[in-house]
């Protein structure tokens, strides 16, 4: 079984935001996500709108129905949340637990005790039809709660693995992601991954996890896409500037 990508479109939004404009358009950026083979294409919604906002949610849901991949809606369990998802049918809705003032999501759901809240709301999404997946760190003794709390999948957080890659010691937390998503399969779950995965980082996560299903990327593949799409974007505004006589065909 191959690893779907999920393509996170948050920094995009975040860029556009910054100009209070519409470029980078979301929806331009999920067509060409999906275009080069994505499985299907994530969304954050903050309470803050500092990167996703609401109105963003829809139009990416119906592209992704029209092309016949899933859409992934990630936040907390705030109503509104909960009521855009059943609202715009989204796929799958991945519980991820807020702390005021954070960057981005630093933390698993704290687990057993956080399944008071969770199990509800899975149960209302899941009578909906959406699957539920609950962003849990990479502890083998948390699966077990996790199945209690009713999610048919799990998204395991990967940002200590990624910063361990970083420092070339990681066998630990690979072995420790690795026992999760084999527990958590054990039990029935599906396994998704996320949080810091890049194209180094990647493969062997995945050569490690047999049972993964699912992993989103956002931050690093929008960084990569900035870099490796930067001499073609430069090359063309150079292009741009030179009268049409003295361009040279060659160029590109
Ligand atoms: N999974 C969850 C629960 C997240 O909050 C995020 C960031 O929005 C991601 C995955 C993607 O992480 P990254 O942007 O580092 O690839």
């Amino acid at each position: 079984m191959v690893c779907k990508l999920s393509v996170n479109l948050n920094k995009v939004a975040l860029l556009r935001n910054s100009r209070g404009g519409r470029r980078p358009c979301l929806l331009e950026a999920a067509e060409i996500a999906l275009k080069a083979g994505a499985s299907g294409i994530t969304l954050h919604w903050r309470a803050d709108e500092r990167h996703t906002r609401a109105n963003d949610v829809a139009p990416v849901v119906a592209l992704c129905r029209e092309r016949g991949v899933e859409f992934n809606l990630e936040g907390d369990l705030r109503r509104p949340l909960l009521d855009l998802a059943l609202e715009t049918g989204v796929d799958q809705c991945t519980l991820v637990p807020v702390r005021p003032g954070e960057l981005t999501s630093n933390h698993g759901w704290d687990l057993p005790g956080a399944a008071t809240e969770l199990s509800p709301v899975i149960a209302e999404l899941e009578a909906a039809g959406i699957r539920t997946s609950i962003f849990v760190e990479a502890r083998p003794g948390l699966m077990g709660y996790a199945a209690d709390t009713g999610t048919r999948r799990i998204e395991l957080y990967t940002e200590p693995y990624a910063t361990a890659f970083q420092c070339g010691d990681f066998a630990a937390q690979l072995d420790a992601l690795a026992e999760s998503a084999a527990r958590a399969s054990a039990l029935g779950l599906g396994v998704n991954a996320g949080h810091d995965l890049d194209l180094h980082n990647l493969p062997p996560l995945v050569a490690a996890l047999p049972a993964l299903v699912e992993v989103s990327i956002g931050h690093a593949l929008v960084c990569d896409a900035l870099l490796l799409g930067l001499e073609a974007t430069v090359r063309a505004y150079v292009d741009a500037l030179t009268p049409p006589q003295q361009r040279n065909p060659d160029a590109h």
